[in-house]
């Protein structure tokens, strides 16, 4: 009996798939599919697959070509199933040509022809086409530009920002009215200055337009509540932007705190500093310490200790009174049962590091944080600690974007970041100014 493999992710199974299959099915007497499990898919670079691995393997298996299924999950697994299922013929597509070869060691290696004009990423594209308008003054938005392509089916259609000739963006149409931007866009990516987005986004939202807005969405609990309202009730989604919220590793980090691995939490400390030269810094564009780094400092507590504290103080270096400037922000919270603090600054230096105490032991996050693709779980017996390694690219915006398509097709809640701890955000930042002491 000839054993045949082949290996694919299925996504949105097409003709394409299927002639590969019914051919590799013709090269032996027995064909093995293996489906290729999420997390693997992300480490190669698919990070926007539509279906599920269930959803994935039903597809193939309901084509009735294939005799097994497996699941492909780790790197170098092919060679572990050639041996193991006694495979004669490796095959799969023409795109691979040359990849595989190391394979021949093995088994046989045979490239069929790829399937002209149809793929799993035309589908997602054709399945969602969003024009994205992109606001604000921040460098940032020639990296959401970059990123975008990395998500089927986002263009970006238009800009309104105040600093259009600073940006290098291949996007060239520019918008001077930002009525005219909305007309021509479904959704938009918000990174103006936050005295801004309360406006910006409700006019947004009046005109039924989407809406990713870096974090913090409004300076006020009271107006972030009426956005959210307002996106409700127009059908609109309205994603509050920290990019960490939407990463891997922070998000498995945040599971594996649920599942009680370090005890009880008592403690969480996060700092985020950012040293910048601020002799020359244009008050109107620039966000403060507490915009800029806040939102991404209070996600962990939030996240794990819950908004329900009984207490929180503010304490501020001040580089503008009028503007509003802090250089430093320290901000202490006290629950029933577990105390939090966190540090930002763009005018000071620290460890940008996270540190989760339990009372079993602590989860580590070395510095940047917030850009975690790594953290450890320590314990007293230095024998038992773990490391957990997850790939993050792009700096998570393209997880964000996914996150935020993927809310727009199916209309569901946003499962990475609750509503609660976005208008607790916003609820902390009108704090600041009402609320905090000041330092000489
Ligand atoms: N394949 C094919 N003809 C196509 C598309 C895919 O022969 N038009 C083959 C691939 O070469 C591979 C298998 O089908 O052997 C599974 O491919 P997969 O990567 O899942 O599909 P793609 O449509 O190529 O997906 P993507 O666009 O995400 O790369």
């Amino acid at each position: 009996m000839v054993k045949v493999i082949t290996y694919g992710t299925y996504d949105l199974l097409h003709y394409g798939h299927i002639r590969l299959l019914e051919r590799a099915k013709e090269l032996g007497d027995y064909l093995i599919v293996g489906v290729t499990a999420d997390d693997f898919d992300k480490t190669r670079g698919k990070i926007n697959v539509q279906q599920s691995l269930m959803e994935r393997v039903e597809a193939v298996k309901s084509t009735g070509i294939a005799d097994e299924i497996i699941i492909e999950e780790y790197e170098g697994q092919k060679i572990d199933d050639i041996k193991r299922y006694d495979i004669d013929i490796f095959t799969v597509g023409s795109d691979w040509k040359g990849k595989f070869d190391y394979l021949n060691e093995y088994c046989k290696v045979i490239y069929l022809e790829r399937t002209e004009g149809v793929s799993s990423t035309e589908l997602r594209a054709e399945k969602c086409q969003i024009k994205m308008g992109l606001v604000g003054e921040s460098h940032i938005l020639e990296k959401v530009e970059r990123e975008c392509s990395f998500v089927n089916g986002i263009e970006i259609a238009g800009i309104y920002s105040e600093l259009c000739d600073n940006l290098n963006l291949n996007c060239k149409k520019t918008f001077s009215d930002y009525d005219e931007l909305l007309d021509s866009v479904d959704a938009l990516y918000i990174i103006s200055h936050p005295q801004k987005h309360y406006t910006q986004i409700k006019r947004a939202l009046e005109k039924k337009k989407h809406i990713i807005c870096e974090s913090p969405i409004s300076l006020s609990k009271i107006e972030a509540e009426e956005l959210f309202k307002i996106a409700e009730e127009n059908n609109c989604v309205l994603l509050d932007g920290i990019k960490t919220a939407y990463s891997t590793a922070f998000s498995r980090l945040l599971l594996l705190v649920k599942t009680g691995i370090i005890g009880d939490i008592v403690s969480i400390d996060a700092t985020c500093t950012s040293l910048e030269d601020l002799s020359k810094i244009d008050y109107e564009t620039k966000w403060n310490s507490i915009t800029a780094w806040g939102p991404t400092a209070l996600l962990p507590i939030f996240e794990v200790l819950g908004t329900d504290y009984i207490d929180c103080s503010i304490v501020s270096k001040v580089l503008d009174e009028k503007f509003n400037f802090d250089l430093f922000t320290k901000i202490n919270f006290t629950y029933e049962k577990a105390v939090a603090s966190l540090k930002v600054g763009n005018g000071v230096k620290s460890e940008g590091e996270l540190i989760i105490s339990g009372q079993n032991g602590y989860i580590y996050v070395p510095a940047p944080w917030w850009k975690t693709d790594y953290f450890e779980v320590r314990f007293e017996d230095s024998t038992k600690n773990k490391r957990y390694f997850y790939q993050l690219d792009g700096e998570g915006i393209r997880y964000e974007m996914i996150v935020f398509l993927k809310m727009l097709e199916k209309r569901t809640f946003n499962s990475y970041l609750d509503k609660n701890i976005s208008l607790e955000i916003c609820n902390i930042m009108d704090k600041f100014t009402s609320e905090r002491f000041k330092l000489k």
